[in-house]
């Protein structure tokens, strides 16, 4: 039962049942993918990457910068052939293009010239929604999330934690089954950051998503996850995953925090983390 795990020694990295596996919301299978740069030599980013996510599940991905992160989420997107390995959605493999998944990339800019609405919709413009229907959703989303006064202002006036919650939404409104999320807290302050961690977790369980994070912050991998997937250095592999837990056992992300096992867990995973102090990568 999740947000029952009791710390010991061996807190191990957990092995799931055949079941669990049939059920996954995300299947990542043996993905390898190798990169050719500039000077035409082959690099290898993902050495091996196995990993199942559960429906309705939220999970985090922290490794060292510029191992691999980000081109796993391409892949999961399919923006990115893997070079070899596959990858299941909803138990069926990708096509270049799928409409169960939503990426909120990181460096996901809201359009400075568009409105609060008219970044909203953006999605449902791509996938050909009637203007009318578009509209009336986004409203209906921006509603529910108190930004609907805002549907008619400019990115610029919003406040750096409003435009990502206009981000999230707009990943939100084209009713993906499964989140990606890739550093979307980074650029922000620590408070308004503790307080959109909380929201969003409870935005992703109130729909009833799937969602997966990239984060350089541990702490907030922590107070949010159901399980946390270490990822080692470039070329990148999963090295150990967490089951944690702590929001679903205490209600919210920011509760999470106060938990006695929230140290345990920051010192285990800091001591997985492959971080060479001086060193971005
Ligand atoms: N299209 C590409 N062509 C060549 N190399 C690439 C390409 N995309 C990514 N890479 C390389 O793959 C490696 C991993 O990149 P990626 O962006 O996935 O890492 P990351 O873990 O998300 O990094 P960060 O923590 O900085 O966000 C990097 O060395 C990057 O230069
Ligand atoms: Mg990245």
């Amino acid at each position: 039962m999740r947000g029952s795990t009791v710390w010991n020694e061996s807190m191990a990295v957990l092995k799931h049942s055949a079941e669990e596996t049939a059920q996954a919301a995300i299947q990542v299978q043996h993905v390898t993918k190798s990169f050719t740069n500039k000077q035409g030599e082959v690099v290898q980013v993902l050495k091996d990457i196995t990993m199942d996510i559960r429906h309705q599940e939220f999970v985090s991905v922290v490794g060292p910068s510029g191992c691999g992160k980000s081109t796993i989420f391409n892949i999961i997107a399919g923006l990115l052939e893997p070079t070899s390995g596959k990858v299941l959605v909803g138990g069926d493999e990708i096509g270049r293009s799928t409409g169960h998944v939503g990426y909120m990339m990181q460096r996901d800019l809201l359009l400075p010239w568009r409105t609060i609405i008219d970044n909203v919709t953006l999605g449902l413009e791509v996938k050909g929604v009637a203007k009318k229907e578009r509209r009336e959703l986004a409203m209906d989303f921006l509603r529910r999330y108190n930004l609907d006064s805002f549907a008619d202002a400019f990115p610029a006036t919003l406040s750096g934690g409003m435009r990502q919650r206009v981000a999230l939404i707009r990943t939100l409104v084209t009713q993906p089954d499964i989140i990606l999320l890739d550093e979307p807290f980074s650029a922000l302050d620590y408070q308004t950051r503790l307080v959109l961690e909380d929201e969003i977790l409870s935005i992703l369980k109130q729909e009833g998503k799937t969602g997966v994070l990239i984060t350089h912050d541990i702490e907030e991998a922590i107070s949010v996850s159901d399980r946390i997937f270490v990822m080692s250095k470039r070329p990148t592999s999963v090295k150990k995953v967490y089951e944690v837990g702590l929001a679903e056992a205490h209600g919210s992300a920011m509760k999470a925090r106060t938990d006695e096992r929230f140290k345990q867990y920051f010192e285990a995973i800091w001591s997985e983390l492959d971080i060479q102090m001086g060193r971005t990568s």
